[in-house]
């Protein structure tokens, strides 16, 4: 028996997916079985993704979708459902980072970008789920928030801000959606070593490097894979009685 998280033949969607936590959390569900369409803004690392692993016999697609853009997202469910028959799982996890600033500094653009990306489109996202799983008989949402969005961050207020907002919406769509069998989850990653955060550390002198690093117990960055298998487990039936729930993926940072 395989012991890991059964995600056979489940059919999910994931936004944000062509790097990242999205990226090989797509990699994981499939290689356990499931059907996974990803969708994202780089259409080249999309494709490529979805192609490599088409092309070991795997089941997923890859569709351009704006998630700040309701139409976009509109069109990417409808082309998830197209190719896979029903939604299962929906992971929201597309979302931007700011220019690290004091909070009175950051610019109006930014927190703007923020908010229509990592919240809004979430909403979006949300929304759209609702419609489709319902009639399906049901489902799950996982939201990408971050440990931002459990307390304070310095010199990136405005994420941690719209990453707060994430677990509010993800709390209230628990309490509201379980009549119909939805249920709506968060992960709250500390530092991940993506892109992303490469992005960051990549503007930072070593001592704020170290620091970073340092801040947590475990003296290091978080891996993609530790995020994507809690995300997979979340994803089986084995979650069936989680709801409403922010897991802290952080090495202790926040113990
Ligand atoms: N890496 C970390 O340390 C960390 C920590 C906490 C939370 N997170 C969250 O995890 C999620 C994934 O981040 P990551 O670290 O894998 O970053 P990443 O930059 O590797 O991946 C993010 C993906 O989102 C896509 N994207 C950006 N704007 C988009 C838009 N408008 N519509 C659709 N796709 C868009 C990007 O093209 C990229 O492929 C984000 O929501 C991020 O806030 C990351």
């Amino acid at each position: 028996m395989n012991p890991a998280a059964d995600v056979t033949n489940k059919n999910v969607l994931i936004t944000g997916g062509a790097s990242g936590i999205g990226a090989t959390t797509a990699k994981i569900l499939v290689e356990r079985g499931a059907n996974v369409v990803i969708s994202d803004i780089n259409d080249a690392q999309g494709d490529a993704l979805a192609s490599e692993l088409s092309a070991e016999g795997h089941s997923i697609h890859y569709m351009n979708c704006d998630v700040a853009n309701a139409a976009s997202v509109e069109a990417f469910f409808a082309f998830g459902n197209e190719k896979m028959g029903s939604i299962d799982v929906v992971l929201n996890n597309a979302g931007v980072d700011h220019k690290p600033s004091a909070m009175h500094e950051i610019s109006e653009e930014d927190f703007d970008r923020n908010v229509a990306i990592n919240l809004k489109g979430v909403w979006f996202c949300m929304r759209e789920s609702v419609k489709y799983m319902v009639p399906n008989g049901g489902g799950h949402v996982i939201n990408v928030a971050s440990v931002a969005g459990l307390r304070s961050a310095p010199s990136i207020a405005a994420y941690s801000a719209v990453k707060h907002g994430v677990i509010g919406l993800t709390r209230s769509a628990a309490h509201e959606y379980t009549k119909v069998k939805l249920r709506f989850n968060a992960v709250c990653p500390s530092f991940i070593d993506t892109p992303m955060v490469q992005n960051v550390l990549a503007h930072l002198n070593e001592k704020q490097r170290n620091a970073i690093v340092k801040a947590s117990p475990m003296r290091r960055l978080g891996k993609v894979e530790e995020v994507a298998t809690l995300i997979a487990w979340l994803a089986s039936d084995e979650s069936s009685f989680v709801n409403g729930h922010e897991f802290r993926i952080d090495g202790g940072l926040l113990a």
